[in-house]
């Protein structure tokens, strides 16, 4: 099973599952991202009003199901209630907005798993759901908040964390001491691999939409790609391997 700490060359991540073919951060996606031969699935967690961390992306269900209004202000029943999957297409219709506990169960064993944290103050309940399924080599926690990733760093140094950033300056990630960073692909660059390389950071990016940002990412030498598609993703891969 591949490591966080230990990635062997450039993997692929399927972004909130294989959001290109199934709605995004629901089950099926993430087990079409397996079934499609991704390495790990990145997805975002949020906290009900009682308690429950769940698997989506925006802070209000509306985008992504048939209900409306802010996750953390409705219980987990009502949550659960919700189609998160017929706005996508009829075909997944009745598919659910997951708890954390069923995506590492199913990630268990078999995926790289991302957390993004996309909200302060579940640090800690995050951490004790991945220890109680004993997953911390295979899980990132990943987030835009220095805070968030210092209070991870803190509760759970086995767990490795990693810097999100939309300016590609690596400093900030080199000062946190994180084990990633991950610049979205529109500001990687060459000196920014070389500079978290020289450091022992691992790079990965996101979203690679595109053969060709996969491409010239795998060519910078990134040791990560969050694609909607990763077969795509994982195509692009082969072809730079046998250049
Ligand atoms: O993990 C990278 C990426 O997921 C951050 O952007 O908006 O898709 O959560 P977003
Ligand atoms: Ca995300």
């Amino acid at each position: 099973m591949v490591e966080w700490r230990n990635l062997p060359g450039t993997v692929v991540l399927a972004h909130r599952g294989a959001a290109h073919a199934a709605p995004e951060n629901t089950l099926a996606a993430f087990a079409l991202a397996l079934s499609e031969g991704a390495d790990g699935i990145e997805f975002d967690v949020h906290r009900t009003a009682d308690g429950h961390l769940v698997v989506l992306h925006d802070e209000v269900v509306d985008r992504t199901t048939n209900g409306f209004g802010p996750v953390s202000q409705m219980t987990l029943e009502q949550v659960r209630s919700l189609d998160a999957g017929s706005w996508f297409d009829p075909r997944f219709a009745g598919e659910k907005v997951p708890l954390l506990e069923e995506v590492l169960e199913l990630a268990r064993g078999h995926l790289l798993v991302d957390i993004e944290l996309k909200t302060s103050g579940i640090e800690a309940q995050v951490v004790e759901t991945v220890r109680k399924f004993r997953m911390a080599p295979s899980v990132l926690i990943s987030s835009f908040s220095r805070e968030a990733i210092s209070a991870v760093k803190e509760i759970a140094p086995e767990i490795a964390v990693g810097l999100l950033s939309l300016h590609g300056d690596p400093s900030e990630a080199l000062s946190l001491g994180v084990q990633v960073f991950l610049p979205s692909v529109g500001v990687l660059s060459k000196d920014c691999v070389e500079s978290c390389h020289r450091q022992g950071i691992s790079v990965v990016t996101w979203t690679i939409l595109t053969e060709q940002d996969a491409r010239e990412a795998i060519r910078l030498g990134v040791e990560g790609i969050i694609a909607d598609d990763p077969v795509m993703a994982r195509r692009a891969l082969e072809e730079e391997r046998n250049r």
